[in-house]
């Protein structure tokens, strides 16, 4: 039996596969390629197309014997999210729609669902619980929120179990060193910095540095991407004993500020990493830091590279090895 992995070829994805066929499991990736990478799926079966084209997905849950499923694809840009909700709409709640169908035609009813903590929008307290209120302030979060309810109806309807897993950054790179992190266009903090020491940017923005945080820049949450790849196969695990569906934070307990990111990826490289002092950018809190308590109880998840060194030099490895990711 397989467990079928939508967005393999992604960053996430890839390194739940490696996980996964590490563990001795088949593996089948449903990928689009429009972020994913081909040379990213480093085993299994890989099959390109769409979660959106029913007939696709009816013909890949027909030649392959799927056990459970673990849903990354989906689109995640927050910008783009905001100019185009069509697109993030049609992409991620009426691509799990599809998804959700196509599972229950073929009886499979187990779902890890990778969400997110923009699912609670501004945050009511740090550390964020589960029980907290849910009120994305963004269409991305939005629509992730959208597909974890409509998991909720389809359990409710059909019996199909899943564990929701809400987070903030992942960061980090594989231990072998054969996959990383390759978004185009790049958003996240880790890799920009390091494209500075890559020279492939001059400067690194800091938006805002009056926060009501120790040394004034926003403080966020990162977590090891293989810490997350384990986090997934418990959550599967957890499916496939029989377990209730659920909901988990994937926090690392602590945030790190802008300025500890920069400046540690500065002792890392060896760069002197430029920065540059901007505005503040609406719409970000000062803190964001989840409280993984429920998965640790739970799940037994305890990440083993909880430390910001530690996740910047795995990603440094990556991106020093791979300047142009998976192009080189
Ligand atoms: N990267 C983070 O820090 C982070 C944080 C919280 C949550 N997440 C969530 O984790 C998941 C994976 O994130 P990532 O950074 O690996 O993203 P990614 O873009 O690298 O991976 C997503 C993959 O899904 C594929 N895909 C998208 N739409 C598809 C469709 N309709 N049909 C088939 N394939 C499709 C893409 O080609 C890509 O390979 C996303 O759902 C994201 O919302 C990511």
């Amino acid at each position: 039996m397989a467990i079928l992995v939508t967005g393999g070829a992604g960053y996430i994805g890839s390194h739940t596969v490696a996980e996964l066929l590490a563990r001795g499991k088949e593996v089948v990736v449903v990928d689009n390629l429009q972020q994913g990478h081909r040379e990213a799926v480093i085993g299994g079966t890989l099959e390109v197309g769409d979660l959106r084209d029913a007939d696709f997905m009816a013909e890949v849950f027909r030649k392959h014997k799927v056990e459970a499923v673990i849903h990354f694809a989906a689109s995640s840009l927050v910008g783009v999210s905001m100019k185009e909700p069509g697109e993030y709409y049609h992409n991620n709640v009426y691509g799990t729609l599809c998804l959700l169908e196509a599972m229950h035609k073929a009886g499979v009813n187990n779902i890890v669902f990778s969400s997110t903590a923009a699912t609670y929008g501004e945050p009511e307290q740090v550390p964020i619980k589960e029980t907290d209120r849910t009120q994305p302030t963004n269409t991305y979060g939005e629509t992730k929120l959208a597909m974890e309810r409509m998991m909720h109806w389809y359990d409710v309807a059909h019996g199909v179990k899943y564990v929701s897993l809400r987070y903030f950054n992942a960061a980090g790179a594989h231990a072998s060193g054969r996959i990383g992190e390759d978004h185009s266009p790049e958003t996240h903090l880790i890799p920009l910095v390091l494209q500075v020491a890559l020279g492939q940017r001059e400067q690194i923005s800091i938006f805002g540095g009056d926060y009501a945080t120790p040394d004034g820049t926003c403080v966020r949450d990162y977590i090891h991407v293989s810490d997350l790849a384990d986090a997934h196969l418990r959550a599967l695990g957890r499916l496939l004993d029989g377990g209730e569906s659920a909901v988990y934070n994937l926090g690392n307990g602590r945030g790190f500020s802008v300025r500890e990111v920069i400046e540690v990826a500065r002792e890392v490289t060896g760069h002197p990493i430029p920065s540059v002092l901007l505005d503040r950018r609406g719409g970000d809190p000062a803190v964001l830091v989840a409280s993984a308590d429920r998965a640790r109880t739970e799940l037994g998840w305890i990440p083993q590279q909880p430390e910001l060194r530690d996740i910047i030099a795995s990603a440094w490895q990556w991106h020093s090895a791979h300047p142009h990711g998976y192009r080189g």
